[in-house]
């Protein structure tokens, strides 16, 4: 069987899977990151299925991230969430680490908004700021588009130039705007890990044009603009990267500062997902 057939089948088979539990075709997609996963729990409707159901589906051993893929509804639309990711770091290979955005654009979604933890690099920020994700830098070495192309999910060279789409963006500020939220917008610099940056790699990333960075997301978004699905992401600034303050970095810490800003979140998670299932009639 050729690596083509694998993802393909892999998916389909994960879809056939959750198709006869799942009662609404979900219309956005969201990955919850470090900290954030409890957004899931307050879906209306919400059915659960731990990621160990759904054969085919990696899992993730990290602290904070919970396995479920979560089907419910957030302002009248019909979501997926991935209540936790699965990262490189773990040894996943990057083909696996987009299981799950994967087999969310064949379920049919049009949106995926990812969410993450990240180190700020902008100096004049601080912890708990969140930013806006305009672009990356996949500084993980890998992609998980490598191997032969599967000309059925997209193209063998897929376009970047808008990675972060302009109008679910748009979306985001006019949201954030609404409730009061301050959004920082920047560039992501998407690192393996596990270990977090040292002091000097942190100022290289700065002078990349880095302001912030984390051990996620670059992958998924290859992934689903490889697929043709529009992405968000947003970033919650858990920490100051290393030697931006005087701090030492733990994943406690990470976790802890994420929940500190889990209800802003929700708000701005569910009035983007309201705003960007609306500009495609897709609500309901
Ligand atoms: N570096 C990398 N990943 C992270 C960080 C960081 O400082 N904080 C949260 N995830």
């Amino acid at each position: 069987m050729t690596a083509r057939e694998n993802v393909s089948q892999t998916i389909d088979q994960l879809a056939q899977l959750v198709r006869k539990r799942v009662p609404a075709i979900p219309r956005v997609g969201l990955v919850l990151g470090s900290g954030l996963g409890s957004f899931a729990d307050d879906l209306s409707d919400l059915v659960k299925i731990p990621y160990q159901d759904l054969d085919g589906m990696p899992v993730s051993a990290v602290v904070g991230h919970a396995g479920n893929l979560c089907f419910g509804k957030v302002e009248g639309v019909a979501v997926v969430c991935m209540q936790g990711r699965v990262h490189l770091y773990e040894g996943h290979a990057p083909a696996a680490v987009v299981t799950g955005v994967r087999l969310m654009a064949r379920l049919g979604v049009s949106h995926v908004l990812i969410t993450n933890a990240a180190g700020g690099i902008e100096t004049s920020w601080a912890a708990a700021d969140l930013m806006l994700v305009i672009d990356h830098l996949n500084l993980t070495g890998s992609s998980p588009l490598t191997g032969r192309n599967d000309d059925t999910l997209g193209p063998r060279f897929p376009d970047m130039t808008r990675a972060y789409d302009r109008n679910v963006q748009e979306a985001a500020r006019e949201v954030a705007r609404s409730l009061g939220i301050v959004l920082r917008e920047g560039v992501y610099a998407g690192l393996l890990g596990p270990t977090y940056e040292t002091p000097a790699e942190v100022a290289m990333l700065r002078m990349l044009g880095a302001q912030a960075v984390g051990m996620s997301t670059v992958h998924e978004v290859i992934a689903l603009r490889h697929m043709g699905v529009k992405v968000g992401a947003l970033s919650c600034i858990t920490n100051m990267a290393a030697g931006i303050s005087n701090e030492l970095l733990n994943h406690g810490e990470v976790e802890e500062t994420a929940r500190t800003r889990r209800e802003d979140l929700k708000r701005l998670l569910s009035g983007w997902i309201a705003s960007v299932a609306n500009a495609k009639g897709e609500r309901g």
